[in-house]
């Protein structure tokens, strides 16, 4: 049995499907649906929708017979769910996805309220408190549908469609909604969407490609916050909404020509509908309660906020040794040393080659690490090698065949693709052997020598090099077959940096600027590399099947999403393999990533249950985070992927998310040490920090540049002495949902200018980064929030920013240093000596920086625990909560729990003191003009409460 995308399949003159209901692609004539039978519940109500009219089976069959259920879950938590009454389409499996269900509310209660008209149906959702209407399907506001195409889609309906292969629903928006989320993706328009008329038609279908911009990527997060700004800045409010639906589907926003609202648009493959609306008010609560319901944050070991080194192509352990010997002659710190592919034998999950990386030097390298405090993280790919022949010994792929714990055809045969080792088979997640299996592959693997801190889960979307399946067993040409890779002969990373001055190469050595490049023997065309399979390749490797299901059109849906690689099955899973469960790859194709991350973590824990998990993925889906971290995927060595960078930090923030940075210096193409110089200081006030690089590329480690290493160690002491602060807001993340890094307006909801702003942003409530995003400059504008009404210190100098109030201040910034600023009222925890790893960082005393506010007051807070035990899904560690309040002239330090704080507070500086203290001394000085005054010499206890003067 093969599979393929039946596109491709008449493409190349096979025969054509079986026939499905014929689909009239008509959304217009749409009958919508009528309510009847309500029932009131304890905590909302239930009703039935059937079928208005004449079905319109526009893209699929019309469901003639719905059920509606409402519930107010909590006072600030809507559901409303659309289902088919046959309970036949897909829903995310609450297995996999628990949702806190004991919770249950009632109207009353809420904030939110869901009304409806019965004929025909339509809902909408207001806000109790403002009277504002957040969500509504009645589309009252907007004109009849326009026919003008978006992004070359008619929107040509606003109907409610819900059939087995369709489902539109469509909410007008106040115009020019201030909408952010509904990614992953990399906009152009920035971190707020575009919704214009000819806004934004989002996708979501999960995808291996190299960061194209306003295209679906690795992951699918169906949620949006919108934010409404109150001009008289008295009830601006936030909230949310989630789809909770894995379905391949777009979604448009869009404002309609000559309307006076904006809209926005869901038109899914399948599923139901199960929206989640989160009433704020202010974005971070929304952002917050969107935590509460799809799973607070995995708890991060503190190292886990040191300094990542990784590469594609440490071709071998010495290269790789000597990387960390590299930066420590630098003295650029280095936390965790990481190993892509290259590791592998023959390209396949849990070896090492025995030549290049030796499992006894493996072994010794890791304990060399774990001796100077540092860490190792490997990669594992999602896919698992197909074995050669009979005497191909390699136990994953063996076991897992015994295990049945493979992604299958429709007729059970093992489904086939292919990716770095030629052909591989997949795990399915779904499978109830694969948690198992999956757990002794990487025990072994680590219990082999690979000891392993930490793992990186990569290709996860998932990613085949196959159009659809590249046959079955026996019928495969050829499994070894090597993919070529970057850096190799004939596909060599020849790309000029960005900021390189052709001028100073072009007419000398071997290297033309037009057209052809020429090094040593190999001549190749300029261009921004990839990594495509050779297309003769693919063709060869294409085979044909036929769908499994005779009600859907597995293979090619009806609708067409826009998935940027056109056929749903190009560079994936074939949507018609079949997973454990009856689930089909159509339906679970965008949980690949979370399944992976899911059962890896929970496997983790099963070997080692006291130890916090720490991974890193790709593809991404709404609860990820409650397993893993994210980096943002195969970005470019560009300007403008630094700058989107950010974007995608802040994104993952509302994605729940939170441990998330990206390839700093760019993967694809070649640095050059100015940008490289930005990239890490910028990366060093982000949550994960790791520079990467493809294979071939310049090296870009950030010893190579003196500047670069300078502006490194410079940046890196400002974030260890930030841990404490860093560590406490991941704390308040894995328990209150509560976002670590902000978007100036979740600061400041009340300020509209800053709803655009998404080149700073703010670390917490008190911190605000404004980092140098261009090349050839020595200045950064940025924007103080607070209107004049906030004090804004600098870090490095504690002088006050004369900030111009609402609007931009251009601030000094040579290259090596980036701006950070304190906000007035902060009391924070530092490490008083930033160490060579966050070790030896906590092994020093604490310092507490104290930004007094106009009353003379500050506040902070501070959670401090051993940085690697697992508090478990529920349960709590020893730990120690600190709060600092600040008044008078007097800090009183407040403390409970059990967890012994070794080091004392060693120093109290306080800024904002206009009256000298008392009692000056050769441990207490005082700068007039900074008012600040210093206090050395201390050893505070942090297990008693205590006070300390100065006034
Ligand atoms: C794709 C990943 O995105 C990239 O980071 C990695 O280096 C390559 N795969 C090779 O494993």
């Amino acid at each position: 049995m093969f599979t393929v995308s039946a596109g491709l399949a008449l493409l190349l003159g096979a025969a054509p499907l079986l026939a499905h209901a014929q689909s009239s692609g008509n959304v217009s004539s749409c009958p919508g649906y009528t309510l009847d039978g309500l029932q009131e519940t304890a905590s909302g109500l239930l009703a039935q929708l059937s079928l208005a009219g004449k079905p319109c089976n526009a893209f699929g069959t019309d469901i003639a017979n719905l059920t509606l259920a409402v519930t107010y879950e909590t006072p600030d938590r809507l559901r409303v769910l659309i289902a088919d009454a046959a309970g036949a389409q897909f829903m995310l499996p609450e297995a996999y996805f628990p949702r806190p269900t004991n919770e249950t509310s009632t109207e009353d209660a809420s904030d939110l309220v869901f009304n409806y008209d019965a004929q025909p149906f339509a809902f909408w959702v207001s806000r109790r408190s403002t009277g504002d209407v957040l969500f509504d399907t009645r589309l009252v506001s907007l004109p009849a549908a326009p026919t003008t195409a978006l992004d070359g889609t008619p929107l040509d309906s606003f109907a409610f469609v819900f059939e087995d292969q369709y489902l539109q629903l469509t909410s007008s928006l106040p115009r020019d909604a201030n909408v952010y989320g509904l990614g992953e993706v990399i906009a152009t328009s920035g971190f707020r969407r575009d919704i214009a008329e000819n806004g934004t038609l989002q996708t979501w279908w999960a995808r291996d490609v190299t960061d194209p911009t306003n295209e679906n990527i690795y992951g699918a997060h169906p949620v949006y916050l919108e934010h409404r700004v109150d001009t008289n800045g008295t009830a601006s409010a936030a909230h949310a909404v989630f789809l909770s639906s894995a379905a391949g589907a777009d979604v448009v926003l869009t404002t309609p020509a000559g309307a006076n609202a904006s809209l926005v648009q869901y038109r899914m493959l399948g599923g139901v509908l199960d929206f989640y609306f989160f009433a704020g008010p202010t974005p971070v609560a929304a952002v917050a309660q969107y935590g509460a319901l799809v799973g607070t944050p995995a708890w991060v070991p503190y190292w886990a906020f040191g300094f990542h080194l990784c590469r594609w192509g440490y071709l071998d352990v010495n290269e790789t040794r000597e990387q960390v010997a590299n930066m420590r002659a630098a003295g650029v710190p280095l936390e965790v040393m990481w190993n892509d592919i290259d590791m592998y034998h023959a390209r396949r999950d849990f070896t090492t080659d025995p030549t290049s990386f030796p499992i006894d030097e493996m072994r010794t390298f890791i304990e060399e690490l774990a001796a100077n405090g540092q860490h190792y993280i490997p990669i594992v790919d999602a896919a698992i090698g197909h074995t050669a022949n009979d005497t191909d010994n390699y136990f994953p792929f063996i076991s897992g065949i015994e295990k049945n714990v493979f992604v299958t055809n429709p007729d059970n045969t093992t489904y086939i693709g292919q990716v770095w080792p030629g052909y591989t088979v997949f795990p399915d997640w779904f499978a109830p052997n694969t948690e198992g299996w999956w757990g002794e592959a990487i025990t072994n693997w680590s219990d082999s020598g690979i000891e392993f801190s930490g793992l990186w889960l990569d290709m996860n979307e998932a990613s085949s090099f196959c159009v659809g399946s590249c046959g079955t067993t026996g019928n495969l040409s050829d499994t070894t077959t090597p993919v070529s890779l970057p850096g190799d002969p004939g596909n060599l990373v020849t790309d000029y940096p960005e900021g390189y001055n052709s001028a100073i190469w072009g007419p000398s050595g071997n290297i033309t600027i037009n057209g052809t490049l020429t090094f040593g023997n190999d001549t190749v065309v300029a261009s921004s590399a990839g990594f495509a399979v050779p297309d003769d390749e693919l063709a060869a490797s294409t085979q044909f099947g036929k769908r499994a299901d005779t009600l859907r059109n597995l293979n090619v849906p009806p609708y067409t999403i826009h998935n940027g690689f056109g056929d749903l099955s190009v560079h994936t899973i074939a949507t018609n393999a079949t997973h454990a469960n009856g689930f089909v790859e159509l339906d679970v194709h965008n949980l690949f990533g979370y399944m992976e991350e899911r059962t890896t973590h929970l496997a983790l824990l099963k070997n080692q249950p006291d130890r916090r998990p720490f991974l890193i993925s790709r593809s991404t889906f709404p609860s990820t985070g409650h397993w893993s971290g994210h980096w943002l995927g195969d970005n470019f060595s560009k300007w403008a992927y630094l700058r989107y960078s950010i974007q995608g930090v802040l994104q993952f923030q509302l994605y729940q998310i939170p441990m998330v940075g990206a390839d700093t210096c760019g993967f694809i193409g070649n640095t050059d040490e100015e940008l490289c110089n930005r990239w890490m200081s910028l990366s060093a006030f982000v949550p994960f920090y790791r520079n990467h690089n493809q294979r071939g590329a310049l090296s870009q480690e950030p010893y190579r540049w003196d500047s670069v290493a300078e502006a490194t160690r410079a940046a890196i002491a400002v974030r260890y002495a930030l841990l404490p602060y860093w560590y406490t807001l991941f704390a308040n993340a894995s328990t209150l949902a509560t976002p670590p890094v902000r978007a100036l307006f979740w600061n400041f909801p009340d300020e509209a200018e800053l709803l655009g702003v998404d080149l700073q942003f703010m670390i917490g409530d008190n911190v605000l980064v404004t980092p140098v995003t261009a090349p050839n400059v020595s200045n950064v504008d940025g924007i103080f929030p607070g209107r004049g009404n906030v004090v804004w210190r600098d870090w490095y100098t504690h002088e006050i920013v004369n900030a111009t109030a609402g609007t931009n201040t251009t601030l000094d910034a040579p290259l090596g240093h980036i701006p950070v600023h304190i906000r007035d009222g902060a009391a924070l925890l530092l490490h008083i000596q930033p160490g060579y790893t966050t070790n030896e960082t906590r092994a020093a005393p604490y310092a507490l920086l104290l930004a007094l506010d106009g009353t003379g007051a500050a506040f902070g807070n501070a959670y401090i625990d051993d940085g690697v035990s697992n508090p478990g899904v529920d349960g709590t560690i020893a730990n120690r909560s600190l709060t600092f309040t600040v008044g008078n002239g007097t800090l009183s330090v407040r403390g409970a729990g059990e967890f012994k704080v070794l080091q004392p507070v060693a120093r109290v500086t306080v800024l904002g003191v206009s009256t000298p203290p008392t009692n000056v001394s050769e441990n207490v000085t005082y700068e007039a003009d900074l008012g600040r005054v210093n206090i050395t010499g201390l050893a505070l206890d942090l297990n008693e409460d205590t006070t300390l003067s100065w006034a």
